[in-house]
């Protein structure tokens, strides 16, 4: 990979407790590119993504962001540096409205421009007619698109999704594929989780396939489409 990697990973350890999760995970992400981090249940995906954002404590390695080290850095620190990050349960608040959620999170001083409230609700219509109503009267699609557009409000320069799709109904998967395939449109980075193989598949430049805590392989969506026998061994597709 070229030097230019707007996120790199090297030799990425991590532990709970005794137990070795990442054992030497690289991968790197390029600007304005779209990378999906594959692998079967438990493979180390969500691990990585916790120790990119330093919800957990790298044992060895380093990751980079746009060139400086940010593995030593608090996770509030990390976002600030540009990157948002949407977890596996979306952390939706019970009780805050759509509208309160994206007041939490929007800089004070952003009133206009692409990540203020009224062009998040154009790009998220569905959020507009739900914006009084509250975390726990939303579908599991619309708490999935509530989180996204919550992360933009932060105008992330990498965005990190955990698993979109889990547990949608595929008429709502494919409108948050559209979101997604916008926000690609529009040049924003992304590295992304997924089990949903064509809906990565379809989404990104690069894959990487985890398996058993360390990168199993890695390529173009294409040569993975041309090698079944990754998919079998560590997808299980
Ligand atoms: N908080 C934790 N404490 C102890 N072990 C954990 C913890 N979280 C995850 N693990 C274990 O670490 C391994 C990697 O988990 P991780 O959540 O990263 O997998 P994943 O690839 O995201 O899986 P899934 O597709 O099920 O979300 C698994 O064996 C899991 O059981
Ligand atoms: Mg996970």
């Amino acid at each position: 990979m070229p030097d230019g990697a707007l996120l790199r990973l090297e030799a990425l350890d991590a532990y709970y407790g005794r137990s070795h999760v990442l054992q030497g995970v690289s991968l790197s992400v390029e600007s304005a590119s779209v990378v999906a981090l594959l692998g079967r249940n438990g493979a180390g995906k969500s691990t990585t993504l916790k120790a990119i954002m330093g919800i957990v404590a790298p044992a060895g390695g380093s990751i980079r962001f746009d060139g400086e080290a940010i593995h030593h850095l608090a996770s509030h620190r990390i976002a600030r540096r540009g990157i948002a990050y949407v977890p596996e349960d979306r952390g939706i608040f019970a009780s805050l409205t759509v509208e309160e959620h994206l007041s939490l999170t929007l800089p004070r001083a952003v009133t206009r421009g692409p990540s203020s409230k009224e062009a998040i609700y154009e790009q998220f219509p569905v959020l507009a007619e739900r914006r009084r109503h509250r975390g726990n009267e939303l579908s599991g699609g619309e708490q999935q698109m509530l989180a996204i557009a919550r992360a933009l409000t932060q105008s992330p320069r990498l965005l990190i999704l955990d698993e979109p799709t889990e547990g949608l109904a595929p008429i709502v998967i494919e409108s948050i594929a559209g979101i997604v395939h916008s926000l690609k449109g529009a040049g924003l980075t992304m590295l992304l989780v997924e089990q949903n193989y064509p809906f990565a598949v379809g989404l990104s430049e690069r894959v990487y396939v985890l398996g058993k805590g360390r990168v199993r392989w890695e390529g173009s969506p294409a040569a993975l489409e041309a090698s079944p026998e990754v998919a079998a061994t560590w997808l299980g597709v």
